[in-house]
């Protein structure tokens, strides 16, 4: 497998994702592009605050052209340049409310969102994606979890656990 020579990661802006953001950063050449939600300010202002706890710096990555940073939102707004260059996907966005809200949240972000952004990586011919799922797709289970997850949903604590399952 050739390396990745430009990423898309999404929910770089998350508890999770601002860590992974800080090992691409610092463990490939690839250029890695960030989607973030809402106004591209403010959430510059935002990732710039986590990375710092991590020591790096946001500004200096942005001027060497090592990190792009571009807005969007699953599934509704995905602009198809987002994806332009782009050979990896790495998508850590989730929602990761346990009930489920007015907005549909969290399917609409976990399943509608996460099929929106296949669709286009298959449009734009990206050749990896990397979801970042969770071991809590087994479900309401006990005893041994097989890697292989059952053809068979089974039973689910929250609606989140059931959103990840589906992809
Ligand atoms: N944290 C854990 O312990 C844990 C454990 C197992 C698996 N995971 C998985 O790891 C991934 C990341 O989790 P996390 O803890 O980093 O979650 P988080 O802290 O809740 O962050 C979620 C990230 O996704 C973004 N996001 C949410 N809805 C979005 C949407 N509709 N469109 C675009 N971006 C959206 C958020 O942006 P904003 O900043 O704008 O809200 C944020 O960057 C998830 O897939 C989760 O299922 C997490």
């Amino acid at each position: 497998m050739q390396p990745p020579r430009r990423l898309l990661l999404t929910g770089a802006t998350g508890f999770l994702g601002h860590y992974v953001l800080g090992e691409l950063l610092g463990r490939c050449e690839a250029v890695v592009r960030v989607l973030i939600r809402g106004d591209r300010s403010d959430g510059l202002v935002r990732l710039a605050a986590l990375m710092r706890e991590l020591g790096v710096d946001v500004d200096a990555h942005l001027s060497s052209g090592r990190l792009e940073v571009v807005e969007g939102s699953l599934p509704d707004s995905l602009d198809v340049q987002v994806l332009s260059g782009v050979d990896t996907i790495v998508h850590s966005a989730a929602s990761t409310r346990f009930q489920s809200d007015s907005d549909g949240d969290p399917s609409r972000t976990n399943v509608d969102g996460t099929r929106v952004l296949l669709d286009a990586a298959a449009m734009a011919g990206v050749q990896h994606f990397v979801y970042v799922s969770t071991a809590y797709v087994c479900g309401d289970f006990s005893g041994r979890v097989s890697e292989t997850l059952s053809e068979h949903p089974p039973a689910f604590c929250n609606a989140y656990e059931a959103s990840k399952m589906v992809c």
